[in-house]
């Protein structure tokens, strides 16, 4: 935590390059299963939290049974899911519209029996996917990653699961065929970039999805458990998330308590590209290219009339461009974004509200991005009333 006495940007520097690790937020004694507890484990997710992170933080800030807690860039809903299986109420967005199916489904909790029979009448249903006809998308991105066979069984295993009329047990089985979509293609594994590996030894979907909904019943069995009655009586009141934009959230103004959250990084990952077989498989945009547009700290961005106001941000751009005018346009793109980000989160706070961004430091061309002292520093550039006045309240 930054005083309230800092003001300049070397001061900002300086108090960062002087902080030392804490231990006490190291969380390397956890094994995977702790990590994949509850509804953790349903779907891989790139710079994906640990659910501990979120319960530290939550047992830090709040001290009451009631609290509002907002993540604007959801990613897998770790957040979100840790706030429900509290009993505290949750709001967030992120234009990734895999990571809100995926948020939605990890933080609701299905009756359990309910869930077995339906499982049970779902696998049955995959035994004879003979007369079946498959639900495919057009598009010649799933010629490129699937391989013929594959390709119509996964088609027909969707099609079982548009059969499924109850949304919310419909949505988790998309969430298992989602999970299941890059090991099936010709995606080289372990790769963050879009890459093909035609050698690929490609599994059985249909054992695979199976194998994936089972291991996700034991989660929400787990998360069932552990979730308030009162919220699993009335949902609605408790998850109010969205598919959108962070920088323009659909929650009231000063209502948040608590904002826990990790922001994209600039041209690190490129989320629309990563998920983009889910995208497509699940028909959830129309036009991939311009869906990529909406991501904050992609690659190709650049705003001619803006500048960041931070001077540390300021200063990062005018580095890199004595090294590349395409890369400082991108990192000036991203500081510019997160700046209305950082606008849009003091509006939805309350006075004295709190908010976590877990960020690091990375390093471009050799210059160093001080992502974590730019954020600070843009927290001191607004005293309240200017930044109150700025967001109209
Ligand atoms: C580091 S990830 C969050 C991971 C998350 N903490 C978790 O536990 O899974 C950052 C997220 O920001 C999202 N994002 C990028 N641009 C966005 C925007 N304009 N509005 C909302 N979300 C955005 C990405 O889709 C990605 O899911």
């Amino acid at each position: 935590m930054i005083g309230n006495r800092i003001n300049s940007s070397k001061e900002i520097i300086e108090l960062f390059s002087r902080k030392e690790i804490d231990e006490d937020w190291s969380f390397d004694y956890l094994k995977p299963s702790d990590t994949n507890k509850l509804t953790h484990g349903y779907h891989r997710y790139p710079a994906k939290f640990i659910p501990q992170l979120v319960e530290k933080l939550l047992d830090e800030y709040i001290t009451g049974k009631e609290a509002y807690i907002n993540d604007p860039f959801m990613g897998s809903g770790t957040t979100i899911a840790t706030a429900v299986s509290r009993g505290l109420k949750a709001s967030g967005t992120d234009i990734n519209k895999v990571a809100y199916l995926i948020s939605k489904v990890k933080s609701t909790p299905i009756e359990p029996i309910y869930l077995d029979r339906k499982i049970c009448e779902f696998i049955e249903r995959l035994e004879d996917l003979e007369k079946i006809e498959p639900v495919i998308p057009k598009s010649e991105r799933i010629d490129y990653w699937f391989r013929e066979d594959i390709k119509i069984e996964l088609g027909k295993i969707l099609s079982v699961i548009y059969e499924e009329d109850d949304l919310d047990v419909r949505d988790f089985y998309l969430v298992a065929f989602s999970h299941i979509l890059k090991n099936c293609s010709y995606w080289l594994q372990k790769s963050i970039k879009p890459t093909r590996n035609l050698k690929k030894q490609l599994p059985n979907p249909r054992e695979l999805i199976i194998k994936q909904l089972l291991k996700m019943k034991k989660g929400n069995n787990e998360f069932y458990k552990v979730v308030p009655d009162s919220v699993k009586r009335n949902l609605k009141e408790y998850l109010n998330i969205k598919a959108g934009d962070a920088r323009n959230q659909p929650v009231d103004k000063e209502s948040v308590d608590l904002i826990i959250t990790s922001s994209p990084y600039v041209t690190s990952y490129e989320y629309a590209d990563l998920h983009q077989l889910s995208t497509i498989w699940l028909d959830l945009t129309a036009d991939l290219k311009e869906h990529r547009r909406e991501f904050i700290g992609i690659s190709y961005k650049e705003y001619k009339n803006s500048e960041p106001s931070s001077k540390i941000a300021q200063e990062i751009v005018r580095k890199v461009a004595e090294k590349s005018k395409k890369k400082a346009e991108e990192i000036k793109a991203f500081f510019v974004d997160m700046e209305e980000v950082f606008v849009e989160s003091f509006r939805i706070l309350k006075n004295g509200g709190m908010c976590c961004f877990v960020i690091g430091n990375t390093k471009i061309l050799g210059v160093d991005i001080l992502n974590a002292e730019v954020e600070e520093y843009r927290r001191k550039l607004y005293r309240r009333e200017e930044m109150r006045k700025r967001v109209g309240l």
